[in-house]
């Protein structure tokens, strides 16, 4: 039962993995095959509202989505897990401040923005890892959305999942920059959710994933430790494309690039190749996200003219 009419609007920030989630052991629970770890994208997220309602009602970005569509519905069933039978109806708030223009996903800082609002609105004053195992059910990547800069998400291995939550790592690093590189930004035929379940079930090169991700995530944990920008960019830009190696060796085949993507690529291999320490990540699309640091803004920006820069440490 809600503890009042409208829970306060509450933040939280998307976020782009440099080791993938990408498989799960558990479709219902959304539990993954592997840990991941990503970076926040700091004020860049979500903010949302839960209120008491006379029906079920769904916005987003001041418009409201009509109660059949696939989100709709998404937030609805989430709401669903936390209230019991239909006795009051709420009315969901979202605005979404990612560029849509640069092609985010905004599922992982929404879903992560609902379970805050959630949690006000029915006092239900959980722990963070608690926050984060639900967060993860509404989509895998919200679970690292709860929190800022570096965060990883174990995969546990309890069957009812309250050990697969995400937790911050203690470590900044205010020179790293994202840059965000659009090559199209429609909606993608084959969301993340089916695009895995096909990887999964259909690709044999899949098998290798799960010991690429885990040294990946070894390699990552000791370049943030060190501060080492060059083994966190080879880690990130190999573990992304071992991912999409995954998707491509599917069948039907999944692949999310466009031509310019692949140009964009060379484009950065080129830099690369000059002595630019300029690394990329992507996730299931065509957009590439651009890793480097402070000191090679300039130069990048060159390369990549009107690049939307983040700054994930401020
Ligand atoms: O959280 P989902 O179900 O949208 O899956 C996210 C999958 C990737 O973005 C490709 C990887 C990741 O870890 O964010």
């Amino acid at each position: 039962t809600p503890v009042a009419d409208s829970s306060d609007t509450q933040f939280a920030p998307s976020n782009i993995a440099l080791c993938k989630y990408w498989g799960k052991r558990d479709v219902e629970l959304n539990l993954p095959v592997n840990s991941s770890l990503s970076v926040s994208l700091a004020h860049l997220g979500s903010r949302t509202k839960v209120s008491v309602s006379d029906s079920d009602q769904v916005w987003l970005n001041g418009a409201q989505v009509a109660a059949g569509d696939k989100f709709a519905r998404k937030v609805i069933a989430f709401i669903d897990l936390f209230r019991r039978g239909t006795d009051h109806c709420v009315r969901v708030e979202t605005e979404n401040n990612i560029p849509t223009a640069a092609g985010l996903a905004s599922s992982a800082s929404g879903f992560a923005a609902l379970m805050l609002a959630i949690d006000q609105f029915y006092g239900l004053n959980l722990e963070p890892s608690v926050l984060s195992a639900f967060a993860r059910m509404g989509s895998g990547s919200a679970s690292r959305s709860l929190y800022e800069g570096f965060v990883e998400w174990q995969m546990g291995i309890r069957e009812d999942g309250m050990d697969s939550f995400a937790l911050p790592l203690d470590v900044r690093w205010p020179q790293l920059r994202i840059g965000l590189l659009k090559v199209d930004t429609g909606e993608k035929a084959v969301d993340s959710r089916a695009g895995m379940n096909r990887t999964v079930d259909t690709a044999h090169l899949y098998q290798s994933w799960p010991l690429q991700a885990a040294a990946d995530l070894e390699r990552l944990h000791q370049a943030i430790a060190d501060q080492s920008f060059t083994c966190l960019g080879e880690t990130a830009e190999q573990n992304a494309l071992s991912m999409h190696a995954t998707m491509i060796a599917s069948w039907p085949p999944l692949l999310y690039w466009q031509p310019d993507s692949v140009a964009a690529m060379q484009t950065v291999w080129q830099a690369r190749a000059e002595g630019l320490e300029l690394y990329f990540t992507m996730d299931a699309g065509p957009n590439l996200k651009l890793l480097f640091t402070a000191d090679a803004e300039t130069a990048v920006n060159q390369r990549f003219p009107g690049l939307e820069v983040i700054r994930p440490f401020g």
